[in-house]
């Protein structure tokens, strides 16, 4: 299976958003990467899903919401009516994982878990039957432009043995650091999707970028 490449608008321009996402349909992705984050679980403060409801008709992609806040249980329902597509949020601030899972798969939503690099895999490994997706961060969330840590593999390479062995079907997507080298490291561990923000968003030629770290 090819892997697919995910852009991270956390890259782009704040005061255009739109202009952002315009840009991004002109190339051949599937999957735009939206990093929600709340200001409590990571200090920034992004974007709501008022946002992502007024970006939602200039777009055909794939929208993947990843959402890095204290509440998942609060935000879910705000980002399923704004149009997502996929929504992921943290093992790290979850009370009840396996129940917002479901909440987001019965809205017709694929749903994600995300661990932190600090995380173990074995934490969500319970979980692995109700999830679309893992999100396996690599680096601590908050910021773009951080470097790749590479231990966050092994992490990944279990996960892919455990798909294997139960014959399961979710999707590894890993983010966080991700260039043509690093890239090429995840590929081998077994990832679907690569989320990249610095790697694409400030480069010349998007697409150049994107075609780099997908070959
Ligand atoms: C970090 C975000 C990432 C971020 C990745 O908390 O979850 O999606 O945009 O940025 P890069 O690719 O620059 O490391
Ligand atoms: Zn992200």
């Amino acid at each position: 299976m090819t892997v697919k490449i995910a852009p991270s608008i956390l890259s782009g321009d704040f005061s255009n958003m739109g202009a952002v996402i315009e840009k991004l349909e002109q190339t051949d992705v599937e999957i735009i990467h939206i990093d929600v984050m709340g200001g409590q679980f990571v200090a920034p403060i992004t974007f709501g899903y008022q946002m992502v409801k007024t970006l939602r008709p200039r777009s055909k992609k794939i929208f993947d919401v990843h959402l890095m806040v204290q509440t998942p249980e609060v935000q879910i329902p705000q980002f399923i009516e704004a149009g997502a597509d996929m929504i992921s949020f943290h093992v790290e601030t979850s009370k009840h994982p396996h129940c917002y899972l479901q909440q987001i798969k019965s809205a017709g939503v694929k749903a994600g878990i995300v661990l932190n690099p600090g995380t173990s895999a074995q934490v969500i490994k319970t979980l692995l039957e109700e999830v679309d997706y893992v999100l396996q961060m690599s680096v601590n969330p908050g910021f773009g432009g951080q470097s790749f840590i590479p231990r966050v593999l092994e992490n990944i390479e279990q996960l892919a043995k455990w798909r294997e062995k139960e014959h399961l079907s979710f999707a590894i997507e890993v983010d966080g650091g991700v260039n043509e080298i690093t890239a090429a490291a995840c590929r081998k561990s077994g990832v679907d999707i690569l989320v990249a923000g610095s790697g694409i968003l400030e480069k010349d030629d998007w697409q150049v970028a994107i075609n780099q770290l997908r070959d």
